[in-house]
Parts: C-alpha cells; structure tokens; sequence
C-alpha cells in the first residue's frame, strides 16, 4: 500500500474511506437520474483515472469508457483560458448519454472547453461529474452537474491528482504546502 512518509510535509484532507463514501453516494445518484440508460463515462486524462475507476464500479448502470485529454496553450497555466485538444475520443457519442468525469474543477476553463466541444457532437444527454470543486478560482462560469466535495483553495493532490507528476498514486487527498506546488 502506498503512503505518504515520503513527503511527511502532506497535510490529509480527505482519507480514502470519506472519498470512497462520497463516490459510492455519487454513483448511486447518477444511477438513478440515468436509470435505464447506457451511459458513455469519459474521463479528462490524466487526473481522473482513479475516480473514473471507482466512479464507474459504484454506477450500476451499463457503461462504456473514453477518454479525452486537453493542454494549456504557451505556460503550464490555465489562466489564459486557453486549452487545445491534445487526445479525442475514440468512440462517436451523437445520440448517446456522455458523462464528463473529472478530479477536480477549478478555473472552470478545462470543463468549459470539453463540454462545448462535446456538445458540438450531439450527445442526447451531456452532465459533468467533478470529485473535488474549488469555487473560488473560478474563471470562467462552470457549475458541474455532481460535486463529490466544495474544497477551499489549497493546493491538493493524490487519489490521481499530482504536483508535478508525483503522489497521483496516493490513496488519500493531502494539501500541499506552497513551496512543492506545481500545476
Ligand atoms: C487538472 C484537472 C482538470 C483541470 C482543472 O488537470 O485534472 O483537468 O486541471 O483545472 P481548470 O478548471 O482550471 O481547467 P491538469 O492540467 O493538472 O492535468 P492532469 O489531469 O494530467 O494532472
């Protein structure tokens, strides 16, 4: 099992039993609101794998994977809103039920980008699941149709989100002291 005593400066925010309760409470929502349908699950690579994987096991409806991957623009920052599609989907989702799966929604600009260029394919239905949302970065207006947690603005990372590569692998979700940052 992985842990945390090599990077002792990791501040945990949420263990893996208040996430995997929160995932289970998300699952069963989105099972009921998409009752009877197939549902297309596209995680945003790379951060979303793990709550993709166990997003989908706590959904008991019948689902496909995809997955899609954007890029900021110029710095490592999202700040100029701008982002490019560096992975698209394999499959074609006109007509079908598409949820967007994310870790975490913060300046709203790789939701907003993704849900735009979904629609532009004509899915019948389109809704956005994000674990983690920091509200008070926003850049552009986004709210996500599922929220696991509103978090303040910390830097966070594990359960598939990193800093610079590393502790994606983490069960739980720490805040990062500033000096390690790096997005
Ligand atoms: C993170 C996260 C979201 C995005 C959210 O991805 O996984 O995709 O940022 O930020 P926004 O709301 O400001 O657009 P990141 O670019 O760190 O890539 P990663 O998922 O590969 O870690």
């Amino acid at each position: 099992m992985t842990d945390a005593t090599n990077a002792p400066q990791l501040e945990r925010f949420l263990t893996r039993d208040q996430i995997q309760q929160r995932v289970e409470e998300l699952g069963a929502e989105i099972s009921r609101e998409f009752s009877g349908r197939t549902v297309v699950l596209v995680a945003v690579l790379k951060g979303a794998t793990i709550f993709l994987a166990d997003l989908a096991r706590a959904i008991s409806l019948d689902c496909a994977f995809d997955f899609i991957n954007v890029a900021s623009y110029g710095s490592n920052q999202k700040s100029s809103g701008a982002v490019r599609l560096v992975r698209n989907l394999e499959q074609k989702i006109e007509g079908k039920n598409v949820l967007l799966v994310e870790d975490i929604l913060d300046t709203g600009v790789t939701l907003g980008y993704l849900k735009n260029l979904l629609l532009t394919q004509q899915p019948a239905i389109l809704k956005t699941v994000t674990l983690l949302d920091k509200p008070s970065r926003r850049l552009q207006n986004f709210e996500a149709d599922y929220v696991g947690f509103t978090i303040p603005d910390r830097f966070v990372v594990g359960y598939g989100m990193d800093a610079n590569e590393r502790y994606r692998n983490l069960p739980d979700i720490y805040f990062v002291p500033s000096d390690i940052q790096e997005k």
